[in-house]
């Protein structure tokens, strides 16, 4: 008797926060649609099992003990993918192994599932050759739009011989921008984001420990009345930059809820540039956590404004909760992000210059500016097109329905 098998996905996210989150969400989309998930991770900044019960989990030998990976170069991303082929390919290999055994014996009693494929954040490129190797087909995943930053490295953009790609944004938020994609890679293409509103769990993918604590410090506020701040899992700024953020924000008078994350200043462990008594002078007006639920906090009604590195996930976050944004980009896609959201989206003001009376009048002018207000407008705009953009017969659930049948179609 043949029999009848649960397909199954492997799913290999880069791992860090912004790349762990939408790979995690997809996890979660596509488990809602039946599949069987299997995350194979980096034993460097695993993800939290207790916080995804419905997952399997496979840690590899990633040969990054003792290396610091704050803040990857090149060669510290080419060692990873080095060191992880063989704990895949060895993994991947005893799976169809136990595969074609419960076929050969048949069971009527076996509950066994079969591997359709592997989707990859496109850092991880190192899995394109496993699954070539293995006949396995693969998947990309691209948790934002590449950037001409990135095409030196080549490995990056291209995506091998992978079958699919697969992009956490809506076809009606970037159309032109998809198409001209979707001309370059010349596979099937699947926008169904955004991701954390289509995964139907809510549960935190965070590596680092969420202060709730900011929660009940929100509640204290007025509505519309705070300007989140956080620059997000990966960059780092220098004390200046923190010494001329913490005078623009006293002085703007406002709210604030700011997250300095430890080992984002350089050269300290923490927040202990910061100008003494900081802390003290603002008092209640201020409040500084080390990591915070952001998602919980963008949807709080007290939070008006981001002051944001213009990351992926927070641009969408920040989008789908109607708050506009102040960026200050660093490096990489947040570059071009702030560049959108400010002058095309009309939703952001752009920092130029990283100056505290330039970020005063800047937090002034989004929180209470008539400016200010329509960006909100826009910004509710904005959102309003994602939400007739998530409705059941739209683009990305359509695009999930077309990627459910592509990998149940694949062959194994
Ligand atoms: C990285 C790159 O820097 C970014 O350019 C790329 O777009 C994605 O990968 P990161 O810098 O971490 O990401 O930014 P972002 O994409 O915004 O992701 C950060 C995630 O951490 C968000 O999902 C956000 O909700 C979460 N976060 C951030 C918290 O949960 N708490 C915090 O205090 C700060």
């Amino acid at each position: 008797m043949k029999i009848q098998r649960r397909q199954s996905v492997v799913l290999v996210p880069y791992p860090f926060q912004g790349h762990v989150t939408p790979m995690l969400q997809l996890g979660s989309i596509l488990h809602s649609q039946g599949f069987s998930v299997i995350v194979a991770h980096t034993e460097y900044n695993a993800p939290n099992y207790s916080n995804h019960p419905e997952f399997f989990f496979h840690s590899m030998n990633d040969g990054l003990q003792g290396i610091d990976m704050s803040f990857p170069s090149l060669e510290n991303i080419y060692d990873m993918n080095e060191n992880c082929k063989v704990p895949l390919r060895d993994y991947l290999v005893r799976m169809m192994e136990e595969e074609e055994e419960e076929e050969e014996e048949e069971e009527e009693d076996a509950r066994g599932e079969q591997l359709a494929c592997i989707i990859y954040d496109n850092v991880m490129f190192f899995v394109d050759e496993v699954a070539t190797q293995l006949r396995l087909p693969s998947i990309v995943l691209r948790t934002f739009i590449p950037e001409p930053v990135l095409e030196f490295c080549r490995a990056m953009s291209d995506i091998g011989s992978s079958v699919a790609t697969i992009w956490n944004t809506m076809q009606d938020l970037e159309n032109s921008m998809l198409l001209c994609l979707q001309g370059h890679y010349k596979v099937p293409f699947f926008p169904i984001g955004p991701f954390h509103k289509m995964a139907p769990l809510a549960s935190s993918t965070s590596i680092l420990q969420e202060d709730n604590s900011c929660i009940e410090w929100l509640d204290r506020q007025a509505p519309n009345s705070v300007v989140y701040v956080s620059l997000g899992s990966l960059v780092r700024i220098d004390d200046k930059e923190l010494i001329e953020t913490a005078w623009g924000l006293a002085n703007s008078e406002q709210p604030f809820l700011w997250v300095i994350r430890p080992g984002s200043i350089s050269g300290f462990q923490w927040a202990e540039a910061l100008p003494d008594g900081f802390e003290r002078m603002i008092g209640e007006r201020g409040r500084i956590v080390k990591w915070a639920p952001q998602k919980q906090v963008l949807a709080h009604p007290a939070v008006a404004g981001f002051f944001t590195h213009c990351g992926w996930n927070s641009t969408l976050e920040s989008i789908c909760e109607e708050v506009p944004l102040i960026c200050r980009p660093l490096f990489a896609d947040q570059l071009v992000n702030a560049r959108y959201l400010s002058q095309i989206y009309k939703v952001g003001f752009e920092l130029e210059v990283i100056e505290r009376t330039v970020i005063e009048k800047t937090v002034r002018k989004l929180m209470i500016s008539e400016e200010g207000k329509d960006l909100k407008k826009r910004v509710v705009e904005m959102k309003q097109n994602i939400v007739v953009g998530m409705l059941a017969d739209s683009s990305s659930h359509k695009n999930l329905n077309d990627l459910v049948a592509f990998i149940s179609s694949l062959p194994t």
